[in-house]
């Protein structure tokens, strides 16, 4: 591996606002940066939006706004989710910058003149969800793989890039350059695709039918496709052909994509750059992707997690955490709450938050919150091996991330955080307290936990920086400096004896699961949801019955805790049962007006029929039911 270190992203289709998938590809990347930082490398960390093609149109067209506002928008929210989440990256390219047009048609013109590209009639079946061509073999019972739908045969003139004559040529630098595409499963994927013979790229589209895109340097009727625009991003961000971080740091890439965009990246992309005499990149890595229990991520589903709300319910570093330990990189993986708060209570609460505070206490109460100063001997003595330990670990955390293999460089850091735990219980420093006679050894022993505690704090800096930062701070060290670099935290004795601690923080607090709601995700959720609900059309909207009723009769239900039977004037007499009991006694919710659904299924709730629905909204301790601000004749349909 070289000296310098160039990490992307995907660059995000604007069509639709950012989730889960979208921020695991920063964070990793954010990851992966941090740690070469660690290492003293220069790094150059790319991420950005894809902008043109016909989807941004439609998305556009769908909003009533131009294209141009409607990219600017929505680009918007991808740039400003990275400081939310901590990644720290360099650049964040557009492909509506003027930069990168200069650059793809700089591309296309040399690989025009190269005679790379012809111009020819194609009668093809196209997929307009995914803006391409598909070959009968491609299709799924005659059906685009992810759109579920019939491709449309449409003929067009259009230009052509000869992707084929290359397959030859891909098969054996992929054969000759194992760890071209990482981890193994997606090279073999790659191989068996190219053991069919490979068709050439249609990469342009008729201005009649798209306007939205960059128009080819040599045909002005014709816009670029999409992808062969998409992909150059990667070198025109660092200016190439001239530019001096291009100069720098192409082709020490590493590219993270999913799976869904392994065959432009592990095919267009190489071949791409090779037409146009660019060396190739260093690795691409490939991740799987994220479902929510157990189903895929979709808005029709209405299950899409947002980052921000899990950020904000839990924590940005748990969050991080969570997605790093919880993803085998490559493979798919679930998201949910019930998951994140087993993690956070386990590992991070229970782990490395206590072993933290059981430290930090004892320095304060046995020596004043002073970093004793030791007896060299005495310290040797009492290492139990926790010195080699730490060493040993700061190996299995480095091959771990070379490999991107992050769940395992977690598991080595809380492997180590166990033998710290098991250090305390076998040193019993509360009994070394009570002998005078014991001063030293006690000295020894504290100084080692806090030194074990340096390592962890710095070996957790990629994944979680907030957190890194916290427990270096109450360590006594200067957070400004990078207490995080490799060579730093392999010298045991760095801590200096003497040095004052601040007073105790919790690092990780538990989640009470009682007291927390859990959201679940889909169209049943019964609480608010961390997920956006799908979109309903008026048409849908209107099937609900909203009336405005009168409570005239309330009881608790015996045994029930949650619930009321209520009887309400809605023009007619309904009993409902509703969870409200938490903010209503019988006595005063009666006489309120409040918002039913008057047409929803009678169901049998704790034996009582229950015909309705009265709207209420529950938070972590308040429960308020939905009402008018004048009185209302009930029976009043809302609208
Ligand atoms: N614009 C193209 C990429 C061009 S790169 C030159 C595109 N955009 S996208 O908005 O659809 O983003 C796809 C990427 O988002 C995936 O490759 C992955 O990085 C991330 N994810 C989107 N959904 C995901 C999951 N459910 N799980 C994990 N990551 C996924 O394709």
């Amino acid at each position: 591996m070289s000296e310098l270190f160039y990490i992307t992203t995907p660059i995000y289709y604007v069509n639709a606002r950012p989730h889960l998938g979208h921020a695991y590809s920063g964070i990793v990347a954010d990851v992966a940066c941090r740690y070469n930082l660690m290492r003293e490398r220069e790094t150059f960390f790319l991420t950005g939006t894809d902008e043109h093609g016909d989807k941004i149109v439609r998305a556009a067209k769908k909003e009533n706004i131009s294209p141009k506002a409607y990219v600017d928008k929505i680009s918007n929210l991808f740039k400003d989710l990275c400081p939310e989440l901590e990644i720290k990256y360099n650049h964040f390219i557009r492909t509506t910058d003027s930069a990168h047009i200069a650059v793809v048609k700089h591309i296309l013109q040399k690989i025009y003149d190269s005679g790379e590209i012809y111009f020819s009639e194609y009668e093809g079946l196209y997929c307009f969800g995914c803006e391409r061509f598909y070959t009968e073999r491609e299709l799924v019972d005659g059906k685009c793989p992810d759109h579920k739908t019939e491709p449309e045969v449409i003929k067009e003139s259009n230009y052509f890039f000869k992707m084929s004559s290359y397959q030859d040529w891909l098969i054996d630098h992929i054969n000759n350059n194992p760890d071209f595409i990482h981890p193994e499963r997606y090279r073999n994927e790659v191989l068996s695709f190219l053991s069919e013979p490979l068709e050439d790229l249609c990469i342009s589209r008729p201005k009649t039918r798209l306007r939205w895109g960059i128009s080819l340097p040599f045909d002005d009727n014709y816009v670029t496709y999409v992808w062969f625009d998409a992909l150059i991003n990667y070198i025109s961000a660092v200016g190439y052909p001239d530019g001096e971080l291009f100069k720098k740091f192409w082709p020490h890439v590493n590219h993270i994509v999913a799976k869904d965009i392994l065959k432009p990246h592990a095919i267009y992309w190489p071949i791409m750059l090779k037409a146009a005499g660019i060396p190739l990149y260093n690795r691409l890595n490939v991740h799987g992707y994220w479902n929510v229990d157990q189903s895929k991520m979709s808005k029709s589903l209405g299950n899409v997690v947002e980052p921000l709300q899990v950020k904000n319910k839990y924590g940005l570093d748990a969050f991080r955490f969570f997605i790093m330990r919880d993803m085998v990189f490559g493979l798919d993986s679930s998201f949910s709450e019930e998951a994140i708060v087993q993690r956070i209570n386990s590992d991070l609460a229970n782990d490395l938050g206590n072993l933290f505070s059981r430290v930090l206490a004892m320095a304060h109460k046995y020596f004043s919150g002073e970093i004793p100063e030791v007896d060299p001997v005495v310290e040797q003595e009492l290492q139990f091996g926790l010195e080699s330990n730490a060493i040993k670990t700061i190996d299995n955390f480095e091959n771990a991330m070379v490999n991107f293999e992050f769940h395992k460089a977690l598991i080595a850091i809380w492997e180590f955080i166990s033998r710290m735990n098991k250090y305390v219980d076998a040193t019993a420093p509360w009994e070394l307290a009570k002998k005078k006679s014991s001063r030293k050894q006690l000295a020894a022993v504290i100084y080692n936990l806090l030194e074990g505690l340096r390592v962890i704090s710095g070996l957790i800096y990629p994944v979680m920086p907030g957190t890194s930062k916290t427990m270096q701070k109450h360590l006594g060290m200067n957070p400004d400096e990078n207490y995080y670099n490799l060579e730093i935290l392999k010298k045991w004795g760095t801590i200096k004896s003497g040095t004052k601690l601040p007073k105790l923080v919790t690092l990780f607090p538990r989640v009470d699961i009682k007291k927390k709601e859990l959201y679940s995700y889909g169209n049943n959720s019964e609480h608010m949801s961390l997920a956006l609900k799908p979109e309903i059309s008026m048409e849908e909207f209107n099937k609900i019955d909203l009336r405005i009723a009168t409570v005239v009769q309330a009881e608790i239900i015996p045994r029930a805790k949650k619930l009321l039977k209520i009887e309400v004037d809605s023009g007619k007499k309904l009993t409902i049962v509703a969870g409200i009991s938490e903010g209503y006694t019988p006595e005063n919710i009666i006489g309120k007006q409040v918002i039913i659904v008057a047409n929803l299924k009678p169901v049998q709730i704790m034996g009582i029929l229950s015909k309705g629905m009265l709207l209420a909204a529950l938070d972590d301790n308040i429960c308020a039911v939905g009402t008018v601000d004048k009185k209302i004749k009930p029976g009043t349909p809302l609208s």
